[in-house]
């Protein structure tokens, strides 16, 4: 939700943003803007600043020619809570003389009395963002209390403000400052030789420095010639610690294929091989977690799990309980965060929390393990960026290993996420003596298997696009995705993904409900994508199959290599090797995720950046 880039040091900052803002478009991209303290060439130095409404291409036109130049600079690419996409609404927004400017990710809840109590006293807003309240309370107090002392300016603002922050500031009397802060909503420092960063997230800056810093909750950042100070917002200092990121900067670029989400769901066997590697014992049926945190004995000791996630994350707590609840034998609840956090949840100190989140960073699913830790819960996380708030706020994470996803639409964060809970369905079954050695070494054998079998779908891409291509599935207004027990979730993520990316209307239904409503919407306009994989629920989905082929509907069928009396029923079939029904939605993912994708770009939609959305759900 809105990426923000900054920059000091010996390059051009123009650069060094922009670059930054590509990667970090993901975030949001209703319009961008960049400013620069550029240099006044004899007279005071100024902020030059561009901005452009639509996504960062347009930027780059307009910075085309426009002569921008200097060591530092802040910019953003924007994801529009307060004020409609426009250029006035759109970042940095700028005191009344235009020489203080901020970047801003998050949302300012009191902005509204803070405006009106500016207003009274002379300032001039140029827009509608809760941001630009931000810039006059700085200039308020630059030009007050704080005596012409930046840091202490913003310090001052940000007393004032209630909400979620990451900002980045300037000012064309400080050639030689940069300010960062943070409440709430994620910000790096990004360390190098003679010149430091700053960013939304590690991506943007992978292609100058692996070393960074996680700023905090309450601190700010001061960035100068002589290096940075971190210290808390009433003046404490703060000792950061310096990570180094693993990932590479080819880990950012699409490398040859033409979208980040078709790279990343190729990427998937190799993923599943990280989020596995080191974590099997075959020969006794074990997984060992040597990373998690969180003692064996405290993990007996939990009575029931409760899982808290969005989106796609959610979909893979849902695999999570059926998998925990059948091997593990511990009843599990699956929550929305956004619900959980609301609704005065009922944690015991031997409740298990689950925190399921790529990003780390989403705001309903952090809010969420902070009430449940209030209420005496362990927090597990299962997080893929490492360092996030998320990781730093859970007792004990399983990191799902699946290195930067950029695409909106999850896929391979998706599959880690799916392998990591059957990873810790093993561990905890056996650490609870409800999974014998064998049942352990098969699961374990039946896990080890996953890669290929990955693998061996993705080969099927070309039958898969071709499938793709029917007329039925490009102009259909509405599809049904169904599936039982384990594959419910999939029917679920299966119908998320063709809508987020394609605009077509879907539903994800557990198959036994479909004669409750849905049947209702079948016709030979509605595809309905059924998933009837082998296992204990395979009859049941042929009869739900033909249900809808009796009612003219048109079937789609995910189906296990080699299964003839499915295509018998079925208008078309994509298989998938034969597989353990409890891991079955890992394999199943992947002809979904093709399927969906291919059915997007033959609609012409941009699927990296689907209208509306953004990756990173910082505000709530
Ligand atoms: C957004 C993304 C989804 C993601 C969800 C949760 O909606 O578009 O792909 O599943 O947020 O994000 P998280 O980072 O917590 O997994």
């Amino acid at each position: 939700m809105c990426g923000i880039v900054g920059y000091l040091g010996t390059r051009n900052a123009v650069d060094v943003i922009m670059s930054g803002l590509h990667r970090l478009e993901y975030r949001g991209y209703d319009s961008a803007g960049i400013a620069v303290v550029a240099n006044g060439d004899g007279q005071p130095n100024r902020l030059d600043w561009v901005k452009s409404l639509g996504k960062l291409a347009e930027l780059d036109r307009k910075l085309d020619g426009a002569n921008l130049a200097g060591a530092l600079g802040i910019g953003h690419t924007r994801w529009a809570t307060h004020g409609t996409p426009s250029e006035a609404n759109s970042h940095p927004h700028f005191d009344t003389s235009g020489r203080i400017a901020v970047v801003h990710n998050g949302i300012i809840e009191n902005f509204q009395e803070l405006r009106e109590m500016l207003e009274t006293q002379g300032f001039l807003f140029r827009s509608q963002t809760d941001t630009e309240t931000l810039a006059h309370l700085i200039r308020m107090y630059y030009d007050g209390e704080a005596a012409g002392d930046l840091a202490e300016a913003v310090r001052g603002a940000l007393r004032l403000v209630q909400g979620a922050y990451a900002i980045g500031v300037v000012c064309a009397d400080h050639p030689d400052l940069l300010i960062a802060a943070r409440q709430g909503s994620p910000l790096v420092v990004g360390i190098g030789e003679d010149e430091t960063f700053i960013a939304s997230d590690v991506p943007a800056l992978l292609r100058f420095t692996r070393d960074v810093v996680y700023l905090e909750n309450g601190q700010i950042c001061c960035i100068s010639r002589d290096g940075r100070t971190f210290e808390t917002l009433d003046g404490q200092t703060a000792e950061p610690a310096v990570r180094h990121i693993d990932w590479d900067d080819a880990a950012a670029e699409k490398e040859g294929f033409p979208h980040f989400m078709l790279k990343e769901i190729h990427q998937q066997p190799d993923v599943l091989r990280n989020v596995l590697q080191g974590r099997l014992a075959p020969d006794t049926g074990d997984v060992v977690l040597a990373d998690l945190a969180l003692a064996p004995d405290q993990l007996k000791a939990c009575q029931n799990i409760v899982i808290v996630a969005c989106g796609t994350a959610w979909h893979a707590g849902l695999v999570g309980k059926y998998l925990l609840e059948r091997f593990a034998k511990i009843p599990v609840e699956v929550e929305v965060s956004s619900e959980y956090r609301y609704r005065e949840p009922l944690a015991r100190p031997n409740t298990l929390v689950i925190a399921v989140s790529q990003s780390g960073e989403t705001a309903d699913t952090l809010e969420a393990i902070r009430i449940a830790k209030q209420q005496g819960a362990q927090v597990m996380g299962v997080v893929n960026v490492v360092g996030s708030s998320i990781d730093r706020e859970s007792d004990g994470v399983l990191y799902t290993h699946a290195g930067p996803e950029i695409g909106v639409a999850s896929t391979k964060a998706y599959t880690s996420q799916l392998a990591a809970f059957a990873l810790f369905t093993i561990y905890l079954a056996r650490l609870r003596n409800v999974l014998s050695a064998d049942e352990g070494r098969e699961m374990v054998a039946h896990l080890r298997m996953l890669p290929d079998k990955i693998q061996q779908c993705l080969d099927q891409a070309g039958i898969i696009e071709q499938c793709s291509r029917n007329f039925k599935y490009i102009v259909a207004h509405s599809a049904l995705y169904l599936g039982r027990t384990f594959n419910y979730p999939s029917a679920l993520e299966g119908a998320l993904k063709l809508k987020e990316i394609s605009y077509i209307h879907a539903e994800g239904y557990a198959a036994g409900e479909m004669k409750h409503g849905p049947i209702a919407l079948v016709t030979d306009m509605v595809p309905a994508i059924c998933i009837a994989v082998k296992g204990d629920v395979y009859e049941k989905m042929i009869s739900n199959i033909q249900e809808i082929r009796a009612r003219q509907g048109v079937v789609l069928a995910i189906a296990t290599e080699g299964d003839i009396k499915v295509a018998q029923y079925s208008d078309h079939v994509i298989y998938v090797p034969e597989c353990f029904e409890p891991f079955s939605p890992i394999v199943v993912a992947i002809p979904i995720q093709l399927f969906a994708y291919y059915i997007a770009t033959n609609r012409g939609c941009d699927v990296d950046q689907p209208r509306n959305l953004a990756k990173s759900v910082t505000v709530e």
